[in-house]
């Protein structure tokens, strides 16, 4: 099997040699380094990391990177990348003072990206979506999971779930595929919202089960979009094909969407900038994953989850884009690194961890993604030389990152 060894690594990041857990709390401000050191990889998988002087002297490819950082790359735990096209005008219509809410009950929002979506084939929406996906493993991106939710009839979401099979058999990235059709009520059932649910129980979970088209079924739990009573039927069905929650949550309201995902084992609740105390309370005895999202309370410029208050209290956080049309349109983790610090005061490290081990957690890739270490996929990012992680998030906007190593392959 082909081996590439890199060495006189400055500085290894998210090294993890035995079993990697999801990292809690005061933990979260730590990471394991290795400086001057060496990673040995064989066909997709890391098979030996060390200081140099361990390290092997030959290889078939060797890379010298004299200066620079390894770091395990990133795991975007949350991203909506198939869509038709980006929804600038409304952007517009914010900075002149719509909301967010206001442009969704106008036939904005979700709705308008699912008339768009709705009328393009699949083989369009393939290749726009696996642009976004170059364009996000150039910021070192490697695992990333990818809902549905802007087909919103059965034949529309079984095109987005398609595409995005066609993206995890094509692509170097680890990804996984969400079924969310409980994004919006669409525009035909605005009158009768509970045919809408009963099409999504009853049509499309079964055909994405027989298909195996998805890993998760997500439900947009929030105030004018899904009660907690319908998020939770859904879900019980969605369990039924096998289906586990990942869900939004708490993004404009306190609508019990944490509660309903926690009493559903989701593997984890997202959004979360409308949680309080309660929340956080009845997250800490759960082991579903609170997710938080910056660059959209960023882009919406709404509240920014309390991850601060989370960490302090205890509870480990993953961070995602949210990558969409709608509410962040941006794929690229160290700018989002650089809000999770500047604006909810986290210190590089615990983005670090959130973006990495935590949210391969969030996708339930623990055990294989998120860290280096031997028995770890090679999915790595080669900084350009930069001193240090914490360089890395203060220097924001720029492109610290030289080059990234998918399965063992240089992309
Ligand atoms: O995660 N909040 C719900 N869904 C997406 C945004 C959808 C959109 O505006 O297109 C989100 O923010
Ligand atoms: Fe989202």
């Amino acid at each position: 099997m082909s081996q590439t060894l890199i060495k006189n690594i400055k500085k290894i990041y998210g090294v993890s040699t035995g079993p990697s857990p999801f990292i809690k709390g005061a933990a979260m401000s730590f990471t394991e380094t290795i400086e001057n050191a060496f990673i040995l990889i064989e066909g997709d998988q890391i098979v030996d990391v060390g200081p140099m002087k361990d390290s092997p002297s030959i290889a078939h490819q060797v890379i010298d990177v004299q200066g620079k950082c390894v770091m395990p790359a990133w795991c975007d735990s949350h991203t909506h990348i198939v869509f038709a096209q980006g929804r600038e005008g409304e952007y517009v219509d914010r900075l002149q003072g719509k909301t967010y809410e206001e442009i969704a009950a106008n036939g904005g929002g979700i709705l308008n990206s699912a008339d768009k979506l709705q009328q393009k084939s699949e083989d369009e929406l393939y290749e726009s979506a696996k642009k976004r996906l170059e364009e996000v493993i150039s910021y070192g991106t490697g695992a990333i999971e990818i809902k549905s939710g802007y087909g919103l009839t059965v034949e529309s979401e079984l095109k987005m779930l398609r595409v995005i099979k066609r993206l995890k058999q094509h692509s170097l990235a680890t990804i996984k595929a969400t079924f969310l059709g409980a994004h919006a009520i669409p525009w035909a059932y605005k009158n009768n919202r509970e045919a809408y649910i009963d099409l999504i129980i009853q049509e499309m979970l079964p055909q994405v089960a027989t298909e195996g088209l998805a890993d998760y079924c997500d439900v947009f739990c929030d105030q004018g979009f899904f009660t907690v009573a319908e998020t939770d039927r859904i879900l019980k069905a969605a369990l039924q094909h096998g289906l586990k929650a990942k869900i939004h949550a708490n993004e404009l309201a306190t609508s019990g969407g944490v509660q309903v995902g926690i009493a559903n084992n989701a593997v984890s609740v997202d959004h979360l900038e409308a949680i309080g105390q309660e929340e956080i309370d009845a997250l800490k005895v759960s082991d579903t994953i609170p997710t938080v999202l910056p660059s959209c309370s960023f882009f919406l410029n709404i509240h920014y989850a309390p991850a601060r208050k989370m960490i302090d209290q205890g509870l480990g956080i993953a961070i995602a884009t949210d990558y969409n049309p709608g509410s962040s349109p941006s794929g690229n983790i160290p700018l989002l690194m650089a809000f999770a610090c500047n604006k909810m005061r986290l210190l590089p490290t615990e983005a670090f961890n959130a973006v990495t081990i935590n949210g391969a957690h969030a996708m339930e890739l623990g055990d294989t993604h998120g860290t280096i270490g031997a028995g770890k996929i090679a999915n790595l990012i080669i900084t350009k030389e930069i001193p240090s992680l914490d360089y890395m998030v203060y220097a924001f906007g720029s492109q610290h990152i030289d080059q990234v190593i998918l399965k063992g392959v240089v992309v």
